[in-house]
C-alpha cells in the first residue's frame, strides 16, 4: 500500500495536524460501527498529540464515549514509572476524557512479560469476541517509529517481528538493560483499518527515507516497511514535520 506522507510545516502545525486527523478518524469510525477502537502508540512522540487531543474542541467534539483504547505496546514497569506508555496516555490524554473505565483495556504489568503478554492477549479475545484465529480491526493504529526502524515494540531481527499468529507477544528490548516488553503483532496492526505513523525530528530522517522511499531488502525487511495494512478501503498515512521529512 502506497503510503499518504502529510508534511507539516511547523511544529504547531504537526501537532495540530496529527490531532484534527486522529478526530476526524475517530468520529467517521463511530458514525459508520457506532464505536471506535484504537491503538495507541507509546514513546515520547505521540505525548503532545495525545494532550491536544485532551483539549477543546476535541474534547467535547470527539465521541469519546463510544471509544475503546488498547495500548500498542508497553514496557514491563510498574504504572508509576516514568517509562509506562499507559502512564503518560492516562496523563496526557486518557484522565482528561469522558471513556468509560472498561474502554480502556489496560496491561498488566505486575506480571513476567510472558504471562503479561498472554493475559492482554485473552483481553483482547473476549472484548473483541473473536473466534479462534481472528484479528481484532482497530479503527486507528497509532504507531511511532525509533531510529532503527522499529515500531511498537517489534525490532528489527527479532523474533516478534514475524509473528503470524499470536496477537500480543512478549520481547526482549535491544538494550539488554531496558525492561522486557509486550507487544501487539504485524498481522493485529495491518489489519487496521487507518494506520497512522506519527513521526517528527531530525534524527528519524534517515529511518524515515529508508522506509518510504528504498527497496533495498535490508530496507523493505524494517519492521515499520512491514506496516502494510490489508484492509480493502485501508490507509496507511505518515504525519511528519519538515526534519523527519529532509531526506524524502
Ligand atoms: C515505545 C513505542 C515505540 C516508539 C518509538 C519511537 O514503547 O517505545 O511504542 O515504538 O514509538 O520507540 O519513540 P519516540 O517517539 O520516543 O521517538
Amino acid at each position: 500500500m502506497t503510503p499518504t506522507v502529510i508534511r507539516a510545516h511547523s511544529a504547531e502545525t504537526w501537532v495540530e495536524t496529527a490531532a484534527e486527523f486522529c478526530a476526524s478518524t475517530i468520529s467517521e469510525a463511530v458514525n459508520r460501527t457506532g464505536r471506535c477502537a484504537i491503538l495507541l502508540a507509546g514513546g515520547d512522540t505521540p505525548r503532545a498529540v495525545y494532550e491536544r487531543l485532551a483539549q477543546e474542541p476535541f474534547a467535547s467534539n470527539v465521541p469519546w464515549a463510544q471509544t475503546v483504547v488498547v495500548f500498542g505496546d508497553e514496557r514491563l514497569v510498574p504504572p508509576d514509572d516514568a517509562r509506562s506508555n499507559q502512564q503518560m496516555a492516562h496523563r496526557a490524554l486518557l484522565n482528561a476524557l469522558p471513556l468509560p473505565p472498561e474502554h480502556i483495556l489496560a496491561v498488566d504489568t505486575r506480571q513476567p512479560a510472558a504471562a503479561a503478554a498472554a493475559s492482554y492477549e485473552s483481553m483482547l479475545r473476549t472484548f473483541f469476541h473473536l473466534a479462534e484465529g481472528q484479528l481484532p480491526v482497530f479503527d486507528l493504529v497509532l504507531l511511532g517509529m525509533g531510529t532503527d526502524g522499529h515500531t511498537a515494540s517489534l525490532f528489527p531481527e527479532m523474533a516478534a517481528i514475524d509473528e503470524t499468529t499470536r496477537l500480543i507477544v512478549a520481547t526482549p528490548a535491544p538494550d539488554p538493560a531496558g525492561p522486557a516488553r509486550i507487544t501487539v503483532t504485524l498481522p493485529v496492526i495491518n489489519a487496521g483499518h487507518t494506520v497512522l505513523f506519527l513521526v517528527r525530528g531530525a534524527d528519524k530522517a534517515p529511518v524515515a527515507r529508508r522506509v518510504l522511499r528504498s527497496a533495498d531488502p535490508a530496507d523493505t525487511a524494517l519492521p515499520a516497511a512491514r506496516v502494510q495494512p490489508t484492509a480493502p478501503d485501508g490507509r496507511l498515512v505518515w504525519i511528519v514535520d519538515e526534519a523527519a521529512a529532509a531526506e524524502l
